[in-house]
């Protein structure tokens, strides 16, 4: 028999407790992804933990970077919420390591930050193609 929640709010409550905890991000050089992430963004790559090499997040979530040489990555998108007054440290460091950024999720628009929903946020791509994204502002859903 299908699970049913027995109340109408019920998956709403139970959702309000569940956090992310930790992801793995897949990168042909564990190293090189989880440094360029951490410099750009300013913060600490952890120690080892078996094969993933951690990067813990201000909300309590660990990007595990883990290494696949077997197939192609596929890119994914990571979005980051960073406070405004460490974007402009960002964009600065991501033209001193020559990474284009970009206003727009389809890289079409390189140089640029874009202002959604009363932030600023831009887009760039890490070592293995991932599509990162840094914001000031969370998205607003209708
Ligand atoms: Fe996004």
């Amino acid at each position: 028999m299908p699970y049913a929640p027995q109340h109408p709010k019920e998956a709403e409550l139970q959702a309000a407790s569940v956090q992310l905890n930790h992801t793995a991000v897949y990168a042909r050089d564990r190293q090189l992804s989880a440094d360029f992430l951490a410099a750009i963004l300013g913060l600490e790559v952890g120690a080892p933990f078996g094969p993933f090499l951690p990067v813990d997040l201000g909300n309590g979530v660990t990007l595990d970077y883990y290494e696949k040489r077997d197939e192609p990555i596929q890119p994914q998108h990571y979005a980051f919420l960073v406070p405004e007054e460490q974007f402009d440290g960002m964009i600065a460091r991501l033209e001193a390591v020559g990474v284009t950024y970009y206003a727009d999720p389809h890289h079409t628009e390189p140089g640029r930050t874009n202002g959604l929903f009363g932030g600023r946020g831009a887009y760039f791509d890490d070592p293995d193609g991932h599509n990162m994204e840094i914001i000031t502002r969370p998205y607003v859903r209708p």
